[in-house]
C-alpha cells in the first residue's frame, strides 16, 4: 500500500519537482533551488529525500546537485498539487496504490473529522462501489477513481442535485483537457454517444436535518482498452482512449475536474441550480428524448423535458408533467 498526504498547497516538493523538470532535466545545485524557490537548503534536502521515497529517480551529484531521471507512473499528491488551481479542494490528499474503495476510506476519514475538500484517490480499487449495490471495475493504471469529502452546512434536500453538478464538472473538464464533448445522464453518469464514460456515487451522513458530510466518488474511464472492461460492460462502456485513440494524462484531467467542480460546487451551494440549469440542460443526454425511468418495481415512460431546481427530472406523458427525485433511466 502506498499512502501519502500532501504537505500544504505549495509544498516545496511540488515546486522542486517543477523546477527540476524545467530546462531538460539538467543538474540543479541545492543553492539554486533554495534561492529560486525561497526555501532553506534543509528544505531542499528533505524534499529530495521525500520525492525519492515516493519513487522519483533523482540522481545526486556532490558537485552538481540534483537531476530528475524519471518519475513513477502514480497519482502522487505532489503531482496533483503542482499548479493546482483550487482553493480548498485537494488541500489534503490521501493517495493509495491499491485500496478497497475510495468512498469507503473517505467516509472513515470524514467521520474522523477530515475537512471539506479532502481528496482520496487510488490507482486501483478492489471493492469499487457503484450505485444500486453494483461494482465499479477499477483496473490499475487506467482510470481515475477518487472521492472528495464535502461539508455543506445545509439540509440534505438542498444538495440533492450534487451528483449532476459533479457530472457537469466532469463534462467541462473532459472538454478542456481533451476536446472531447460528452454529456451528463441524469442523475449521475457521463456518456459519450450513449456509452458510459464516468459514474458518480454520492453518499452522505446527516443529523437533524443538516448534512454532517458528503462523499462524492467519481470513476472515470480514461486509458481503458475495450478488453480492460468485463465482457458484460464492453458494449455499454467506453473510455477517453477508445474515443480519442490516444493516452491521456490522468493527473491533468483530475486537475481540471477539481478546478471545475470546486467552482460549480460553490455556485450550487450558494444558489442551487439558478445559474447552472441552462448548462445542465444543454449538456444533458436525456432532454427531449423518450425515456423509461425505473424506480424499484415501478416504470415510468415519457419524454424527459427538464430538470427542476431540486435536481429532479421532469417527465411528460399522457398523465401530464411529473417530477421524480431519483431512479434508473433507460433511453428508448
Ligand atoms: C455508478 O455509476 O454506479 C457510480 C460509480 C462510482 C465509482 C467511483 S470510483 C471512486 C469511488 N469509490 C467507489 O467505491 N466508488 C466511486
Amino acid at each position: 500500500m502506498f499512502e501519502s498526504v500532501r504537505e500544504g498547497k505549495t509544498g516545496p516538493s511540488a515546486n522542486i519537482l517543477a523546477y527540476l523538470r524545467k530546462d531538460n532535466n539538467r543538474f540543479v545545485a541545492s543553492k539554486e533551488l533554495s534561492e529560486s524557490l525561497n526555501i532553506t537548503c534543509q528544505h531542499v534536502y528533505d524534499s529530495i529525500a521525500y520525492l525519492r521515497r515516493c519513487g522519483y529517480n533523482i540522481e545526486i551529484s556532490r558537485g552538481d546537485g540534483y537531476k530528475l531521471i524519471s518519475s513513477p507512473d502514480m497519482l502522487l499528491p505532489v503531482e496533483i498539487a503542482a499548479n493546482l488551481a483550487c482553493r480548498k479542494f485537494a488541500e489534503r490528499i490521501f493517495s493509495y496504490k491499491t485500496i478497497g474503495s475510495t468512498n469507503m476510506v473517505a467516509q472513515n476519514l470524514a467521520r474522523s473529522g477530515m475537512p471539506e475538500g479532502t481528496l482520496v484517490i487510488a490507482d486501483t480499487q478492489t471493492k469499487g462501489r457503484g450505485r444500486l449495490g453494483r461494482k465499479w471495475h477499477s483496473p490499475p493504471g487506467k482510470g481515475l477513481y477518487f472521492s472528495l469529502i464535502l461539508r455543506p452546512e445545509l439540509p440534505p434536500e438542498k444538495m440533492a442535485g450534487l451528483s449532476l453538478v459533479a457530472g457537469l464538472a466532469i463534462v467541462r473538464a473532459i472538454s478542456q483537457a481533451t476536446g472531447i464533448k460528452t454529456q451528463t445522464k441524469w442523475p449521475n453518469d457521463v456518456l459519450f454517444k450513449s456509452k458510459k464514460l464516468a459514474g458518480i456515487l454520492v453518499e452522505l451522513a446527516a443529523e437533524v436535518g443538516k448534512i454532517d458530510y458528503m462523499v462524492v466518488g467519481c470513476g472515470i474511464n480514461v486509458n481503458h482498452l475495450r478488453k480492460d472492461f468485463p465482457l458484460s460492460l464492453q458494449r455499454k462502456s467506453t473510455s477517453l482512449k477508445i474515443i480519442g485513440k490516444k493516452e491521456y494524462s490522468r493527473i491533468v484531467l483530475l486537475q481540471y475536474i477539481l478546478r471545475e467542480f470546486e467552482k460549480l460546487y460553490d455556485n450550487y451551494r450558494g444558489h442551487g441550480f439558478k445559474y447552472l440549469s441552462v448548462e445542465i440542460i444543454q449538456n444533458s443526454a436525456l432532454i427531449d428524448k423518450r425515456i423509461t425511468l425505473t424506480i424499484g418495481k415501478e416504470k415510468i415512460t415519457g419524454k424527459a423535458v427538464g430538470i427542476d431546481n431540486s435536481g429532479h427530472i421532469i417527465i411528460k406523458n399522457k398523465k401530464g408533467l411529473m417530477t421524480y427525485p431519483a431512479g434508473e433511466v433507460t433511453l428508448r
